[in-house]
């Protein structure tokens, strides 16, 4: 069952019912400001940072679902009939509602007809502003003239969201709003004492700045009192919920057709905000402002463009997958549907991921985040789990793969960039001193060397990449963070070749080759790689394991990624991976799930079977098994994994799958859980970064390497070829690849601008910004 469809012509995601299985939302701002909005005008704004900068409420978990958010009612004071154009949150029959929701790249339009009046509400944050617009246009359908009351609705967050949540004896008496002309402020005292404002168009015919006011007694956003009675209580906030409010009058002849700006936002003061606001509420201005933003998008965008046999991955490759990756280096895990923004922060491992979503779009915004997160580094080279944007405090709870990461995004950021300089910069560790990036790697790198346990593999510590394999004891070791150790030496050790570093080259490479063969020595399970193990040194995710947990696809993947796998191995713990592990919505990541809590292994058994960590498809490690499989050249597998699990091509199954088919969720739930291919999570997950490296740098295999782009498909057999545009360190390839034997991989020529090549690294010809590159598979 479908509720909507992909427009690839104006790369909008376009809703048609509103009441989809779980909220569909959308991400406005790319920079401080930041606003999440539903399909039906929920969500809320914060500022730099969704703790300590709330701008407006939200009730997670609550009843009625997806309140409050961004609403405007239109009550016809004729009948005194109200609705809201958002659909929510007076609802009313979902099919005769007139409905269309268009998200769109850094906006969302809602548009209803009700009564013969066509609303259309488009949400938006311009660029380099910190405020949203929203900008109304009515249109009246009817052959008489129509008048109306609008009455705009917000809900006001007290800035910092846990106090704002916790002590209401105190924070129900601080809180201030008030209106001044067709301004309202948020007074609320606040440690960087902003303002928060909300003005519009016209003159007001009364306002609200208190919700019990314009709400009334057991009421709810449903039904506000101020609405049904047509009539604002000009009320001002001094202790109590502050809301934004405006009545505003308007009178629509025959046909007509109007439009208002709505703008919220904060400012340093007052007088800042009048300026604002003055700008923003300009329905002309407005409309400009809006383009310039789609246009921006589009100028992104273009960086990395696709045309292959299957539409769904052009769909997500060319527009979607790409914003879900911006979106995710913006706010790591921190606010979404799912994380409220409070409890979890930028993660040190999940924002070094999310890096690698952004580098052929915004190097330089990369740059300063691996500069940013290696000064949550220590000197002994591990690093804080995670930190809050504003405060840059964070936790050092032990993880034992964090730090690893870093080098991943560096290797990752020098291979798209060549810009060997970063690894000179100096960066201060979170403890004492400072170091350079290059030497801050090292660190990374050594930590996880002596850190080891009885088997010489690195210890679990707190936990690894599997947050739920946790506090199992001191002496338990990782498998897979092994693996990982010895991928980040090999990586290391590249760089340092490059920058002269041959001794250090050299000991990263033995480190790894001793690393790799403490593993082929004790965690090879007769088929597949064991996944740690535990306090008393028996392995888990061993065909020993009866309880649960035979199986986990991280350690086959990795085996691959990181060269520890002779081939052999490599095809036999694959094999076993699809065989367990396979499911028609994609590869669990482990199997059996546990059916109890056991402590040997942690909170994984926590999880109802089929959820999660425990036995769920985690739309993170799946892509790293495409990977895998493309190395080892197997393409129709390779394919076949990645388009399981690919949010466009579920978009027909949206009552099963439940979350956007317009991005990633960060998992599904497994063939033993109830809810089977039920997706949870959505947006804020790996994911997003994850797929997208392995379908353009592995699939279609357009992969920066530090000599230059390189070109080394792994496709299905059945793909004629394709076409990539790219935009490589100031130039811009036209890449095609064509397949006439049918075969998966393996290059037989390549020519640029008409002339043969014989090395796989394309050049680029003298005093032109553009080639032509045509690539024949066989
Ligand atoms: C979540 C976390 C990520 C972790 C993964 C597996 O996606 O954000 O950091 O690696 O779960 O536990």
């Amino acid at each position: 069952m479908e509720f909507g469809y992909f427009n690839k012509g104006t790369r909008e995601y376009v809703i048609t019912r509103p009441d989809t299985p779980t909220p569909w939302i959308n991400y406005l701002g790319q920079k401080e400001y930041c606003a999440l909005v539903s399909n039906t005008g929920g969500g809320y704004s914060f500022f730099r940072d969704p703790r300590e900068r709330r701008i407006t409420r939200y009730r997670y978990n609550s009843l009625p679902a997806d309140r409050p958010g961004r609403y405007v009612y239109l009550r016809d004071n004729r009948t005194g009939r109200y609705w809201s154009a958002t659909w929510q949150p007076t609802c009313g029959a979902a099919a005769a509602s007139g409905y269309e929701c268009r998200h769109g790249l850094g906006y969302t339009a809602i548009r209803l007809e009700r009564e013969r009046i066509v609303s259309s509400l488009t949400y938006f944050v311009p660029a380099h502003e910190n405020l949203e617009v929203w900008l109304l246009g009515l249109v009246n359908l009817a052959p008489v003239a129509r008048q109306f009351s609008l009455f705009s609705y917000v809900e006001f967050c007290l800035w910092q969201a846990v106090m704002d949540m916790q002590d209401f004896q105190y924070s129900l008496n601080i809180s201030r709003a008030d209106c001044l002309g067709s301004t309202i402020y948020h007074l609320t005292p606040n440690p960087s004492a902003a303002v928060g404002f909300f003005s519009t168009t016209d003159t007001l015919a009364g306002f609200d700045t208190d919700r019990e006011a314009f709400i009334g007694n057991y009421r709810d956003e449903s039904a506000p009192a101020a609405v049904e009675e047509g009539r604002s209580r000009n009320s001002r906030n001094r202790g109590g919920n502050p809301i934004g409010s405006h009545h505003l009058k308007v009178t629509l002849a025959p046909g007509a057709q109007r439009q208002l700006a709505f703008v919220l936002g904060v400012a340093a003061d007052k007088s800042e905000a009048q300026a604002k606001a003055r700008r923003f509420t300009r329905p002309d201005f407005v409309r400009l402002e809006l383009e310039r933003l789609k246009a921006g998008w589009l100028d992104k965008l273009g960086n990395l463009q696709v045309e292959t046999p299957d539409g769904d991955l052009d769909l997500m490759i060319n527009t979607w997958n790409q914003y879900q990756c911006r979106t995710t280096f913006n706010w790591a895990r921190s606010a979404s549907y799912y994380e409220s923004g409070i409890g979890r922060a930028i993660g040190f491992r999940d924002a070094n991921q999310d890096t690698l979503g952004l580098l052929h779009v915004d190097a330089a915004a990369v740059k300063a985040r691996i500069l940013d997160l290696a000064a949550n580094q220590f000197s002994a080279g591990d690093s804080f789990h995670q930190y809050f944007p504003l405060t840059k405090k964070g936790d050092r709870r032990g993880y034992s793969d964090d730090h690893l990461w870093l080098v991943l995004s560096t290797a990752y950021y020098i291979r798209e960039t060549a810009d060997l300089g970063i690894l000179a910069s100096r960066v201060a560790f979170a403890d004492r001193g400072s170091a350079t990036l290059y030497d801050h790697l090292l660190a990374a790198i050594r930590f996880s060397a002596r850190d080891t346990g009885r088997h010489g593999l690195p210890l679990l510590r707190y936990a690894d990449w599997n947050d739920c394999l946790n506090n199992t004891g001191s002496a338990s070791e990782s498998v897979w963070v092994a693996q990982f150790f010895c991928y980040a030496s090999r990586e290391l050790a590249a760089l340092a070749g490059l920058i002269n570093r041959q001794a250090d080259a050299r000991r990263l490479l033995g480190a790894a080759r001793c690393m790799a063969r403490r593993i082929n020595r004790c965690a090879w399970d007769g088929n597949w790689y064991v996944r740690m193990f535990d306090q008393r040194g028996r392995p888990v995710g061993s065909k020993k394991c009866r309880q649960g947990g035979a199986i986990y696809l991280n350690t086959q993947s990795w085996a691959v990624l990181s060269a520890v796998a002779d081939r052999q191995r490599a095809l036999r713990c694959l094999d076993a991976a699809r065989h367990r592990l396979l499911t028609r919505y994609g590869l669990k990541l482990m199997a059996p799930a546990y059916r109890a809590f056991d402590p040997s292994v942690g909170a994984i058994g926590t999880f109802s079977p089929g959820l999660k960590e425990n036995g769920g498809i985690f739309c993170h490690a799946n892509p790293w098994a495409v990977i895998a499989e493309t190395m080892l050249g197997r393409g129709d597998l390779a394919f076949d994994y990645y388009r399981r699990i690919l949010p466009a091509a579920l978009n027909g199954q949206a009552e099963v799958h439940k979350t956007e088919p317009y991005v990633y969720s960060q998992f599904f739930a497994g063939d033993e859980s109830p809810e089977f291919g039920r997706a949870r999570n959505s947006w804020l997950t790996g994911s997003a970064a994850w797929n997208f490296v392995a379908a353009t740098c592995y699939i279609l295999g357009v992969r920066p390497q530090a000599a230059g782009l390189t070109v080394d498909p792994c496709i299905p057999r059945r793909w004629k070829g394709f076409i990539m545009q790219r935009s490589f360190r100031g130039r811009r390839y036209h890449i095609e690849v064509r397949n006439p034997s049918a075969v998966s991989h393996g290059v037989q020529s390549i020519e640029v601008d008409g002339r043969k090549i014989r090395t796989p690294v394309l050049p680029l010809v003298k005093g032109s910004k553009a080639c032509s590159v045509k690539v024949t598979l066989g």
